[in-house]
């Protein structure tokens, strides 16, 4: 695994530059990335541009023998842009355009920033395309953007909804227009909607202007990788996505790159009601899902954009990480199989919006910041091991020690526009079952609904999978019919992908599946929770319970064990052929969730190693990576005879240890 950082030359003296690609490479850094936000520096004006001092940088780069990620511009459009086509710039809701002087002020519809994006990045491609020291590329930055509100994107998304849909009755019967009369008779009627808040209008178009907004981001993308593919050899392409972000779903960019990066800030003090200093340390599952969802695209191909380097200027509050977060995040990523790692930034900017965020070296340029020498720290460490021996991470395969999660990108625009229980979190009970599984020393494979599943694994758990298609439920039931043991849980196959729910009993098209009949369901008030028990123990829930029923051949894993309803079934489990289904009707908390996957995992007969709290247990080739997120110290995992190679047996707060057994 490669290390680095972001660089933007431009930012500072130029007689600068020589000591800070100095510094760069003796704090053993392998990687560094330039050219972000650069528009105007790379063109004062349209068409004229000075690229001689991205090469001049590129040349200090590779006399270090640092590999360059060159990275296109397009988040900051220059003025000359936004003064000669002000439709480049976004409009809100009530009308107004957005105005210059800061970052992201594009419509990606607009067809006037599609040329000049073309136009600069071939004039990076034709430059840089073929350069030795560059290793790839970065399309943009993090792709975001609230709905745009302007004429064109209006007729841009009736474009796309005809191609969609052919029909505008098509149109109808998909967003359920006879409810309320809200029929339209042509494509070009149809609004853009101004956000995912259905505000109580129509909830299938706001589905349908989520899907659209992602690919007018992933079609503005396109224009960019369109240029560079044919010119820059097998380098590889790709941007720095945000962690589960809605305005852009990886899945709609994966055709267009080599492999998928993301920013992970995992500390920014957003916790409620703390009581211990693992807040400074981040949640392993939230880091873990998305490395694991990130490396679903391209077969392993994955790597961290930008891993935050210390405190953040953007949370309103500036936590200090715990000392060794970073170089356990570094490790973290190596164990989960990233091809690289950088970090946003290199110094510590002295002016701008950011200039209280940190980075690797303070603003002076020399002074290392504490993540700056765990950086140092970590490069060499990883010295001591044998690279050649870590296979590919598509290579690593354990079917025996490994559960497949369904992640479906798509599910989390829905839960957002139309939520019905305001607790549920899509994303928090996805990294409940995360969590639970990787507590017992299992990986995690992410898996797509539309994509083939791997049918070694043992265990494939696809949590609040609310919308499915017929493709969907042959998945399901080859699976569990083939032998593999399949967990659903509640809100699984209730509606079809338009948002429609089905003709029929809740959750139909998986009735013959899970054994039982979902009678009906219940969500507590805010701050409520009640209990369920399982094998004589209860545990929490809050969020949502399904009360089922289960047929006669169905066991019953769990029940509700307070309200009126008290011994209603919550969790079934149902056998098949050679395979078997599990149904977890309630979303219960994390206790709840890791009893029942310890449960589920010896019945398969999983190979788990039971381990401490908040910590993951990773194989890389002949390496056992441990990593500790707790702030206090535990015992590593690890056999009489381990020879530790970083760290030792007792692994210190926020530590990692790697040995070979
Ligand atoms: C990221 C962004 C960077 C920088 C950073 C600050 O989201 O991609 O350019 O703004 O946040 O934490």
């Amino acid at each position: 695994m490669k290390i680095g950082t972001y660089y933007y030359p431009e930012q500072w003296p130029r007689e600068q530059w020589e000591r800070d690609f100095d510094t760069i490479a003796t704090m053993g850094l392998q990687v560094v990335h330039m050219g972000e936000f650069a528009w105007f520096d790379l063109e004062p004006s349209p068409g004229e541009f000075r690229l001689d001092w991205l090469d001049e940088c590129v040349g200090l780069a590779a006399k270090r023998k640092l590999g360059v990620i060159l990275c296109t511009p397009t988040a900051a459009p220059p003025i000359w842009l936004v003064e000669k086509h002000p439709e480049v710039l976004p409009v809100d809701e009530n009308g107004r355009r957005g105005r210059f002087g800061g970052r992201r002020h594009y419509n990606p519809t607009s067809p006037a920033l599609h040329e000049a994006a073309k136009r600069v990045v071939t004039a990076l491609a034709e430059r840089f395309g073929d350069y030795p020291a560059v290793i790839g590329w970065q399309i943009d930055n993090e792709y975001c953007g609230p709905f745009d509100q302007s004429e064109q994107t209006h007729a841009a998304f009736g474009k796309w909804l005809k191609k969609r849909y052919g029909t505008v009755q098509e149109l109808n019967k998909a967003w359920g227009c006879q409810f309320w009369n809200t029929y339209y008779t042509d494509f070009s009627q149809i609004l853009m909607p101004a956000s995912r808040d259905p505000k109580y209008g129509n909830p299938h178009q706001r589905l349908d202007a989520s899907r659209f907004w992602s690919q007018a981001f992933a079609a503005f993308n396109r224009v960019q990788t369109d240029v560079l593919r044919p010119r820059i050899g097998g380098r590889f392409i790709t941007t720095n996505f945000m962690s589960m972000h809605l305005d852009a779903n990886p899945a709609d960019f994966a055709g267009d790159f080599t492999m998928s990066t993301w920013d992970q800030y995992a500390v920014a003090g957003n916790e409620k009601d703390v009581k211990d200093e693992t807040y400074r340390i981040a949640d392993p599952a939230a880091v873990g899902l998305v490395h694991d969802q990130m490396a679903s695209y391209h077969e392993g191909k994955w790597g961290v954009m930008e891993l935050q380097p210390g405190q953040v200027n953007w949370s309103g509050v500036p936590v200090l990480l715990y000392p060794g977060a970073v170089r356990l995040w570094l490790w973290t990523a190596f164990a989960h199989g990233a091809e690289f790692v950088t970090t946003y930034r290199f110094r510590q900017p002295r002016f701008g919006i950011e200039l209280f965020h940190h980075g690797l070296v303070g603003p002076d340029g020399v002074t290392a910041s504490p993540g700056g020498r765990q950086f140092t720290q970590t490069t060499q460490e990883m010295k001591r091991l044998d690279l050649s021996k870590v296979p590919a991470v598509s290579e690593e395969r354990e079917p025996g020690r490994t559960v497949g999660l369904v992640f479906d990108f798509e599910q989390l625009w829905y839960y957002e526009t139309l939520p019905q229980a305001r607790r549920w979190d899509q994303a928090r009970w996805l990294r409940t079952w995360y969590g639970a599984i990787t507590r017992l020393g299992l990986k995690v494979r992410i898996l797509h609904p539309g994509k083939p599943w791997p049918l070694d694994l043992p265990m494939i758990v696809a949590p609040g999978l609310q919308m499915v298609d017929r493709k969907a439920v042959e998945t399901f039931t080859d699976y569990a019919i083939g032998g593999g043991h399949l967990v659903l849980t509640c809100r699984t196959a209730l509606m079809d992908c338009t948002g429609q729910l089905f003709e029929g009993p809740l959750a139909e098209p998986i009735v013959p599946l899970i054994g039982g009949m979902i009678e009906g369901y219940d969500g507590l008030p805010d701050g409520q929770l009640a209990q369920v028990e399982m094998d004589g123990k209860k545990y929490a829930w809050g969020v949502w319970g399904d009360l089922l029923y289960a047929e006669p051949d169905t066991r019953v894993l769990a029940k509700y064990a307070d309200q009126f309803y008290a011994g209603a079934a919550a969790v079934i489990q149902r056998k098949h052929d050679r395979g078997l289904v599990t149904y977890c009707g309630v979303y219960g908390e994390a206790a709840f969730v890791e009893a029942l996957v310890e449960r589920l995992a010896g019945q398969t007969k999983l190979a788990t190693t039971a381990l401490p709290a908040r910590s993951q247990l990773l194989r890389r080739g002949p390496y056992h990576v441990f990593l500790n997120y707790q702030d206090v110290g535990v015992a590593a995992p690890a056999g009489k005879n381990a020879k530790f190679l970083v760290g030792a047996r007792r692994v210190e707060p926020a530590g990692v240890a790697v040995w070979e057994e």
